[in-house]
């Protein structure tokens, strides 16, 4: 059995793009992997955030989490924050991974770009060591991840391979990301060649969005000249990404939905697209203001500390001895 792990930062609301590129995969494998689904709140300290907001932000993604069907008595569902092997394995991690390649990570150079270069944090630089580790920690084969994060996810590949090589012996488990072919990389509804981002308020759709608000930022989505319902990412970049959302969500292919709006107006297919979006956050929002306020929430992290931290201790345990650090026997 292949154990499955992955997280999200919460750095702020989360996006329809992080509900259909990852958190809507999660649930999938529960029944079938050991699943391991953590709040990534040590990488959202890896750029400037309020004390307040990085709190709500995090409980507003555990619960969310549970909204969406992950079910704690199936996944581990932790804190990052709250096993402190995962520090511990950053240490050492360190020295295995190479300047020239975390250089070459197009999120930091995306977001030094951006930045200050006297101010930019070291955490931002080493941002995919801590989440190879995050992966080693739980003996992860399979990440799922929307494509933004697959470049991370080979670069833990890489340092697994080399960390294995160097010390003669398969230490650590050699990880994939796994890609959803439909929605791996939503775009905004503003700016449809710009990716949906937890910072990007304005061509975003967040999960506690009001409906009505919903319905009017899809109503309004930057479409394209032309009438036909089809899917072309470059002529047609507005409607593929509306196509992308409603197939992905309806859990149909491309050309199925295609089909559907054959001889439909733009109109008639954004309201289609309008009410499945509606219809799926309606059920999540219900979820999760049942959920958000209750003792519930911290009874759930209080045992995926547990659960996470029994099997991480373990894991690095083994990769300390094989480095050579000293333990009694
Ligand atoms: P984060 O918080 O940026 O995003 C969480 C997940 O959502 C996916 N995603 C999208 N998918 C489709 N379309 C979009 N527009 C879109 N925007 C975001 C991301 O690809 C991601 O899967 N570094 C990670 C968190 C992390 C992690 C890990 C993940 C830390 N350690 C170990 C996996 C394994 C991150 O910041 O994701």
């Amino acid at each position: 059995m292949e154990n499955v792990l992955s997280g999200i930062k919460p750095t702020g609301q989360l996006t329809l793009g992080n509900y259909i590129g990852a958190l809507k995969n999660f649930p999938k494998y529960q029944d079938t992997n050991k699943v391991f689904v953590f709040i990534a709140d040590l990488h959202a300290l890896t750029l400037p955030i309020e004390p307040e907001v990085l709190r709500q932000n995090t409980k507003d993604i555990v619960a969310f989490y549970l909204a969406c069907g992950l079910d704690p008595n199936k996944s581990v569902i932790f804190l990052q924050s709250q096993v402190h092997e995962h520090s511990e394995i950053n240490t050492i991690l360190e020295n295995y991974a190479y300047m020239g390649e975390l250089n070459r990570m197009t999120q930091f150079k995306d977001k030094v770009s951006k930045m200050n270069e006297k101010k930019i944090g070291l955490g931002i630089f080493t941002y995919p060591v801590l989440m190879a580790g995050d992966i080693f920690l739980y003996d992860a084969k399979k990440v799922p991840v929307g494509e933004d994060q697959k470049q991370h996810v080979e670069l833990a590949r890489d340092i697994a391979i080399r960390f294995n090589h160097r010390y003669k012996q398969d230490v650590i488990v050699i990880p994939e990301p796994v890609i959803s072919s439909n929605g791996a990389r939503i775009m905004s509804l503003s700016d449809p060649t710009k990716k949906m981002s937890k910072s990007d308020p304005k061509g975003d759709i967040f999960l506690k969005d009001d409906l009505k608000s919903v319905r009017k930022k899809i109503m309004s989505a930057v479409t394209d000249t032309g009438c036909e319902v089809k899917y072309d990412k470059v002529n047609k970049p507005g409607i593929s990404n509306l196509l992308t959302i409603y197939s992905a969500l309806k859990e149909i292919t491309i050309e199925e939905a295609e089909n559907e709006f054959t001889g439909a107006n733009y109109g008639t297919f954004k309201k289609a697209v309008a009410d499945v979006v509606c219809e799926v956050l309606e059920k999540i929002q219900t979820r999760y203001n049942d959920i958000i306020n209750s003792p519930y929430l911290d009874e759930v992290l209080e045992k995926g500390k547990k659960e996470a931290s029994q099997i991480a201790q373990k894991t690095l345990k083994r990769i300390k001895n094989v480095v050579g650090l000293y333990e009694k026997q």
